[in-house]
């Protein structure tokens, strides 16, 4: 555990949240969105009626617990949440968004991870970790420690920070390490630091990696929280793909999905058939990592870790017709918006890309209302189609939307009772 740290999140609880925007919206995002872990680390079949516990660790100021939270009660179903973080200031926001949307079954903890197998705790089915291993002096004893409270069937949702799509912050970081070593006691409080960070960015020349930097822009824009835990931070480091896989291993785990699929795969960004041939030959890690280093600007890695040899078992796939296929609440227009469209838009970090659409996407995603399974899809979607009428035409157009869509992290599988 370090101080600094603790120090940092104290003063400054990141992200900066109002516990009454909750009153306006639910903050959703990757990791621990209840379809994606159960789609990713149960493959689609666990039943959260029967009970469910998860930890949130390093849950600041609650975004994860939250979501997680509000689906489980969305669903009906009890769950037994802990939160917990070093900063008795974040845990106090969190706590506060709980209360205003009336959650309950979470216990609030004020600790460090670190201390997770002392504590006595019932192995979780699943834990989030989001953004706080990058800020331990030794994250694999952090990854050890967490690993030590898992249920041998559980999975954990994990966010670094990715070491290429960082590019420039660590130069910056040592800029202003030297800025504040230069300046008198008075100008070396958290507040000075800041106006001495502001005041550099506005002076970096056009050859600096942070300004030609295109992916970073949430944490400048994120008022001093965000400035601060970007350029500031006591204590940060980041990862490449092949740096997190060794993390994981050195845990026992291993990955069972990066999430978004499509980012991690070099044929999202790839458009010679040559080149993709030679790749087709690779693992999920090795296109990951090619996908990283071709890219250039996943600054953070979400990853679904299961035990190692669990992976792959771990993750739903649309091989079995009984399986239903949901969608994020928030695609509820996709179809409609798809009619007609030969490529939708995607712009992210920096990247503008056109992802072709399938055809008949909007005929199959328009059948989809979470309770269809792919065969009753295929019923539905072969009355109106002649082209999908038998099973032989339907399965692969029916595949080619499930991989693009769920490579957008918008389409995911459950068995009929999860
Ligand atoms: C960048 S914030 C991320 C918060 C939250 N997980 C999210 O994604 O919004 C990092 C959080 O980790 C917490 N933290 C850092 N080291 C910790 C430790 N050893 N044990 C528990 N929490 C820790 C900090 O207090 C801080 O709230």
């Amino acid at each position: 555990m370090s101080d600094p740290v603790r120090q940092q999140y104290e003063l400054l609880p990141y992200p900066a949240r109002d516990p009454r925007d909750e009153a306006q919206r639910l903050i959703e995002g990757s990791p621990s969105h209840l379809l994606e872990l159960n789609h990713y680390l149960f493959a689609g079949a666990r039943d959260f009626a029967h009970g469910f516990r998860a930890l949130v660790a390093g849950g600041g100021t609650g975004d994860a617990l939250i979501m997680l939270a509000q689906h489980l009660k969305d669903k009906g179903c009890p769950a037994e949440i802990v939160y917990l973080d070093l900063s008795a200031a974040a845990r106090k926001i969190a706590e506060e968004r709980a209360r205003v949307r009336n959650l309950d079954g979470i216990t609030f903890m004020t600790g460090s991870l670190l201390d997770l197998p002392g504590l006595g705790l019932a192995p979780f089915d699943y834990i989030d970790c989001c953004g706080v291993l990058h800020h331990l002096p030794d994250p694999a004893a952090g990854l050890a420690a967490l690993t030590q409270v898992l249920a041998p069937d559980g999975g954990m949702g994990v966010m670094v920070y990715g070491a290429l799509g960082r590019t420039g912050v660590y130069p910056m970081q040592a800029m202003l390490k030297t800025l504040t070593a230069q300046a008198p006691a008075p100008a070396r409080t958290p507040a000075a630091q800041l106006a001495t960070a502001r005041d550099l960015l506005k002076q970096l020349p056009a050859t600096n990696w942070l300004r030609r930097n295109p992916a970073i822009g949430d944490h400048l824009a994120g008022g001093d929280a965000g400035l601060h835990d970007l350029l500031l931070h006591a204590q940060d480091r980041a990862y490449s793909v092949a740096e997190l896989v060794e993390l994981a291993q050195s845990a026992g785990l291993e990955v069972a999905a990066f999430i978004e699929p499509w980012r991690y795969d070099p044929a999202s960004y790839l458009s010679d058939a040559g080149v993709l041939h030679r790749l087709v030959g690779l693992d999920m890690i090795a296109r990951a990592a090619f996908a990283e280093q071709l890219a250039g600007n996943l600054k953070r890695h979400i990853v679904y870790l299961a035990r190692q040899g669990r992976a792959r078992q771990a993750v739903a796939r649309p091989d079995d017709r009984v399986m239903v296929p949901v969608l994020r609440a928030d695609s509820g227009e996709l179809a409609a918006a798809l009619r007609d469209r030969h490529s939708l838009k995607v712009a992210i970090d920096g990247l503008d890309l056109k992802v072709p659409v399938p055809p008949h996407a909007a005929e199959i995603l328009g059948a989809i209302d979470g309770r269809r399974s792919i065969a009753d899809i295929h019923m539905a979607v072969g009355a109106k189609t002649e082209a999908l009428k038998s099973w032989a035409a339907f399965k692969p157009a029916f595949d080619r939307v499930y991989h693009t869509f769920n490579s957008l992290n918008r389409l995911f599988l459950q068995r009929a009772a999860s």
